[in-house]
């Protein structure tokens, strides 16, 4: 097997060390050469980086390991580039969390007003790192889970479409690890046929190695407790906020109870319920900000002053674990199934070709070969359609600078009540945007 050179962009991520610890166990399978971090924030990055110098040095000394903030030097001589950046860090979440709830409406990462904000932000980073990966190294593939990822995708597909690019998402893994717990299988044993958009999407089947099928079964547990389950295990989606969402998928199955909703349906199906729930002076980035960010970075801090690392101080979690199994998919040619996002192009037949769907797909040297999954009911579609217009609407506005189709974009959301709410929200995320957003007008 050759040896892998990686460069993870977003180096200061909260992620980055689940990352570098499932590289490392799982170096027999997936081996490694050169293991570099990228980052546009030194100072951040640093803290990280320092105590995996020191991880590194004692479980694998024999990866040559780097971390800068210089282009050239991260993209040259890579095979992958694994990439998880926040444009606007986490002070931006933040804002688009709380003013969308000055208005009465949902203030989520990715959904929403405060993920079409977001998605204004990330587009031109990612091109930017697709292009430092083109130009020195033309022959890697980035993985890429920066989000909103459905807005990332889209606009690849757009402005960027030859590049080797695959966007994904670790929800759909997340939760078959929650329905293995519920019919009592480990998540490598599970088949599953999914529809929709990323954040949005359906199981219509989860069968076992001898193809039976489990639908039903988790319908019914579903139905009763959501995706609830023991998992007691430290790891991603287990603070108390998160437990309501996956408690939530009950309601989530109410409305269309043929197929398993992915949690994030929540956002478009009750956002009246998300605003109730919300405390405008305490959102999710605040919590997160608290708990996982506090977290690593003081393990980070503490391996650096006491110059020595104890199993436990960083964890692999689930978001890890997919990325790993992707990168050796595409090195080693595995033929491993998996959901991505991909462009439809037939996968969904009755839906639009030109969106970026998520779906199975079977993934070779040559990326990812979607699985058809055939049509889907009135009720998805309706949602969908609408939901991919918002994104589609996105990106034309930074491509065009046009601040007629963000007003419709946010008009258009389902989290938005009025064209009236849609544009003083706009004003209003135009404002404290201005660093990021291409002038619109
Ligand atoms: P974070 O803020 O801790 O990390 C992001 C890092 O990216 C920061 O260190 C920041 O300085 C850096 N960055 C920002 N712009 C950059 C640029 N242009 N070039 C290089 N680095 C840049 O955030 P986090 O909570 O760890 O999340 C990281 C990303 O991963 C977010 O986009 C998050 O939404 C995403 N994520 C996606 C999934 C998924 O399912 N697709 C799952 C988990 C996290
Ligand atoms: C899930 C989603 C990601 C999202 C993350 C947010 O994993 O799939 O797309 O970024 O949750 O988690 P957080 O803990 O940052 O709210
Ligand atoms: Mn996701």
């Amino acid at each position: 097997m050759k040896k892998q050179s990686i460069v993870i962009a977003g180096g200061g991520s909260t992620y980055t060390p689940g990352i570098v610890m499932m590289l490392l166990d799982n170096l027999d399978k997936f081996p490694i050469a050169t293991l570099k971090l990228y980052d546009n924030d030194p100072e951040r990055q640093g803290v990280l980086a320092k105590a995996l110098e020191l991880v590194l040095k004692e479980k694998a000394p024999d990866i040559a390991f780097s971390y800068t903030t210089d282009p050239r030097e991260a993209f040259e001589n890579i095979d992958f580039c694994m990439a998880h950046i926040r444009t606007g860090q986490y002070r931006m979440r933040e804002l688009d969390e709380k003013i969308p709830l000055k208005y009465g409406v949902l203030g989520q990462e990715t959904c929403g007003p405060g993920g079409i904000a977001y998605g204004m932000r990330s587009i031109g980073d990612m091109i930017e790192l697709i292009d430092y990966m083109e130009k020195y190294s033309p022959n890697a593939w980035m993985l890429n889970y920066s989000n909103p990822a459905a807005i990332v995708a889209e606009a690849c597909r757009v402005l960027r479409p030859k590049a080797k690019v695959i966007n994904m998402c670790d929800m759909p893994v997340g939760t078959l690890r929650r329905m293995s717990q519920i019919i009592h299988k480990e998540p490598k044993e599970l088949t599953v046929n999914y529809f929709g958009l990323n954040h949005f999407g359906w199981w219509t089947s989860v069968r076992d190695t001898e193809g039976h099928e489990y639908l039903s079964e988790i319908r019914e547990y579903v139905a009763e407790h959501g995706y609830l389950t023991q998992i007691e295990v430290d790891t991603q989606h287990m603070d108390q906020s998160w437990q309501e969402t996956h408690k939530k998928a009950k309601d989530l199955l109410a409305v269309a109870p043929e197929f398993l909703p992915n949690t994030y349906l929540k956002y478009y199906l009750y956002p009246d319920y998300v605003v109730e729930h919300a405390n405008p002076e305490y959102t999710r980035a605040n919590e997160v900000m608290a708990g996982r960010e506090k977290q690593v970075f003081d393990a980070a801090r503490k391996i650096v002053a006491t110059g020595s690392f104890r199993e436990g101080d960083f964890h692999i979690d689930n978001h890890a674990l997919f990325i790993v199994d992707l990168a050796r998919a595409i090195a080693f040619n595995t033929g491993e199934r998996m959901l991505l996002i991909v462009e439809n192009n037939g996968a969904i037949a009755n839906f639009r070709a030109d969106a970026m769907v998520e779906v199975p797909c079977i993934v070779g040297s040559s990326g990812p070969e979607p699985l058809c999954q055939g049509t889907i009911p009135t009720f998805h579609r309706g949602m969908m359609e609408q939901q991919v217009a918002v994104e589609k609407l996105i990106v034309e506005a930074w491509v065009e600078g046009s601040y007629q189709k963000m007003w419709q974009a946010l008009t258009l959301s389902k989290t938005v009540p009025s064209a009236k709410v849609a544009k003083e929200l706009l004003d209003e995320l135009i404002e404290v945007n201005r660093e990021f957003w291409p002038e619109l007008h």
